[in-house]
């Protein structure tokens, strides 16, 4: 039995939970669910993250105490946790006993170890308001492009990134008074100091290869040293040997970490030192994993690792990095509707259809993820209602009605025997974290099951004499199969799997479960509704209450930000080939060729030409690696239609295998072009 410890990033106590948030802490939770089904011991800890400047003005603005501000917002946040079966085992906060402990215990050892520096720095400060400004706090006009009202660090109109002093005419978001320039007395901790130590750490395990490249180019070109403390007025924690000077946010922000998992161990009577003592941790062999956006990686794999390390804390088993949400191929947008807040998705739609579609598209590395509205719908009604839940509602009701819900021994069917046989690489998948991968063996399973249905024809046994026997073993093949694939899909969605459970009258689902089968004479129960496909107009309502108007829209909310699209022009001189040898009609027609929707598209990691596609030829789905790559920004395809060999043999890839060919003109490299057949055409129609 493992020892697991597992956070996902602290979200800001200054807004509320959106689907961008929603991809960390379904991801994490989905790993966390696997890992208890496994039977490890496993714990999830979370927490607000509370203290900081925005904080405290925005309380300000409201009228309340930022005490106050903290605990309404906690409280909505849990509720939204909770509706997305987020199943922390402690959601705590940062602003606690706790965490104001391990902060101080983290500082003084630093301290000791000379890793704390005092500097005088020069900052701008705000006459009316009496504080020193952050960069976010400070606007003014571009030194660029002159755009009015840009943030102090970097300009949203031209995307250059500045220094606050360098805006022309700065002025203070806070009062709109001119700032002006003094000094004041800092801590900083000193980074530079454990290159050697970070240079060894940052390497995978630890940390991904793709966020290793970044990292060891952030090494590369010199670490500076950390600024960790704010002056007063703050929100946040004295540091103890410095009246009026605080922690700045990010230093007791991970320890946050460390107080939500003591108060758990003070709740549960768990040995917080097994987790985290460096001695005490290498004895037990306790595992330590922080799920974190990429935006956060500095902190969380070049900070956080130096402090725990020089402070007598063990370093973390790993920083799993995810990457960024768009919606549509777009960064989500208040004016379009698409910066979806966790509680209006809940008034429109099911939680696990979103946990369902993100775990379709997250893998390991830290790609950005695209929530594409039409694929959503599209791959929750065939996938989900259409593949997995169609199994049981096309089974159970002949077994209770004919058969007292009584299944036979099913042991020695191949289609069960094949389903079994997953389990092994499914649990390889989601360990990985790779749970696109994990789905698609799945409804490839599902679609397994599904061709013995149509096989098998149940409905017309149901109306033939004396095949009584038959249509029993059927329908007890097919409901076995189905909790087979329903212990898979748990992870990802627990409230339908308990659901499952009742209907077939078990306890629960643990993934050792899959081992064994439902025994002859075992009953289930009557079948209820399971799940209800989902109706654009439900997208709509929820986009609709979304829309924000401009004005208000997108300030704040610059975290990702996306580089253009790149534009290929293709101007490339012609050359053209000579014509092929004669050939006959009947040749030709050995070509299948297909109309085929593009519906899904992704760039194919460790390889730089490859784009997977996904095809669909009016029902059925094809996957296939086109090498267009340098020619087409995957994201672009989605929604398209094109025109595909369907017939070509599947050939087997690295990445693998190819079930046909996307048609394209042109040389190669950016001059390709794929074709598309005139406005009308529908997937699946014959191209002759
Ligand atoms: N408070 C810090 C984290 C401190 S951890 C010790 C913070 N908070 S946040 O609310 O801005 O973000 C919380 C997490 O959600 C981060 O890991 C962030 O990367 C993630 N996401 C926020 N918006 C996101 C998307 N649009 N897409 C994917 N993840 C997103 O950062
Ligand atoms: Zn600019």
């Amino acid at each position: 039995m493992r020892k697991i410890l597992v956070t996902s990033a602290l979200p800001y106590a200054n807004g509320p939970i959106h689907i961008g948030h929603l991809v960390e802490y379904i991801q994490t939770d989905i790993w966390v669910r696997f890992q208890k089904m496994q039977g490890h011991q496993c714990y999830y800890c979370c927490a607000d993250d509370t203290h900081g400047t925005p904080i405290m003005l925005r309380a300000e603005k409201e009228g309340l105490t930022p005490e106050a501000l903290i605990d309404r917002v906690w409280h909505e946040h849990k509720a939204d946790f909770d509706g997305f079966l987020v199943g922390f085992d402690n959601y705590y906060s940062t602003n606690t006993d706790e965490t104001r402990h391990y902060a101080e215990d983290i500082y003084t050892k630093l301290r000791a170890r000379g890793l704390i520096e005092e500097r005088t720095i020069e900052q701008f400060f705000d006459p009316v308001k009496a504080m020193f400004l952050p960069d976010r706090f400070i606007k003014g006009e571009c030194p660029k492009c002159h755009a009015k009202d840009q943030y102090g660090d970097s300009c949203e109109a031209c995307g250059t990134t500045y220094q606050p002093t360098e805006l022309i005419e700065p002025y203070s978001a806070v009062s709109g008074a001119a700032p002006e320039r003094r000094e004041s007395v800092h801590h900083f901790f000193t980074l530079g100091r454990c290159a050697d130590f970070l240079h060894d750490w940052v390497k995978p395990p630890q940390v991904q290869p793709e966020a290793g490249n970044k990292l060891n180019e952030w090494l590369d070109s010199g670490l500076t040293d950390w600024d960790i403390s704010r002056d007063a007025p703050y929100f946040g924690f004295e540091i103890p040997d410095a009246p009026g000077k605080y922690f700045y946010v990010w230093l007791d922000a991970p320890i946050g970490y460390m107080g939500s998992f003591r108060h758990l161990c003070e709740r549960e009577g768990l040995d917080f030192d097994a987790f985290w003592d460096r001695q005490r941790a290498a004895e037990a062999g306790t595992e330590l994993y922080h799920f974190v956006g990429k935006d956060i990686l500095y902190f969380h794999a070049l900070f956080w690792p130096a402090e725990l390390e020089h402070s007598g804390y063990r370093t973390p088993t790993a920083v799993f990095a995810h990457g960024f949400l768009t919606v549509d191929g777009q960064k989500m947008s208040k004016s379009r509707g698409t910066f979806i807040t966790a509680s209006s998705y809940l008034k429109h739609l099911k939680p696990e259809y979103l946990r369902y579609y993100f775990a379709a598209k997250l893998g390991g590395g830290i790609e950005d993820i695209d929530l594409s509205l039409d694929d959503f719908v599209a791959r929750v009604n065939s996938d989900l209602i259409g593949k997995y839940v169609n199994i049981a509602s096309r089974s159970a009701g002949f077994l209770v009605k004919r058969f007292g819900g009584e299944l036979v021994a099913v042991a020695d069917q191949r289609i069960v025997q094949r389903v079994a046989q997953g389990a092994d690489e499914i649990a390889a998948f989601y360990e990985a974290r790779e749970y696109g991968k994990a789905l698609r063996k799945i409804m490839a399973l599902a679609a397994e099951v599904n061709g013995y249905t149509d096989e098998e024809k149940p409905w017309e046994m149901a109306k033939q004499e004396g095949r009584d026997a038959q249509l029993q073993l059927v329908c007890s093949v097919l409901i076995n199969c189905f909790r087979l694939l329903t212990i898979y899909l748990k992870p990802v969605m627990p409230e339908l799997a308990a659901g499952v459970a009742k209907f077939l009258n078990v306890d629960g689902f643990q993934w050792a479960d899959g081992r064994t089968l439902l025994p002859a004479g075992h009953k289930i129960n009557k079948y209820k509704h399971l799940a209800t496909r989902i109706e654009p107009k439900q997208i709509e309502a929820l986009l609709e209450d979304n829309k924000v108007n401009m004005e208000a829209a997108d300030s704040g909310h610059s975290q990702a930000r996306h580089a253009e699209k790149q534009q290929h022009e293709a101007e490339a001189a012609t050359v053209v080939e000579p014509i092929m040898e004669t050939i006959g009609i009947e040749d030709f027609n050995k070509i299948d060729l297909r109309v085929a929707r593009i519906v899904d598209a992704n760039p194919v990691q460790g390889a730089d030409k490859l784009v997977q596609l996904t095809l669909d030829l009016g029902g059925e789905q094809r996957n296939v690696f086109a090498g267009i790559k340098p020619a087409y920004d995957p994201e672009t395809l989605k929604g398209k239609l094109t025109v595909m060999a369907a017939n070509l043999a599947p050939r087997k890839m690295r990445f693998g295998v190819s079930e046909g060919m996307v048609l394209a003109a042109g040389p190669g490299g950016q001059d390709l072009f794929i074709l598309s057949p005139d406005e009308g055409a529908q997937p699946g129609m014959r191209v002759k």
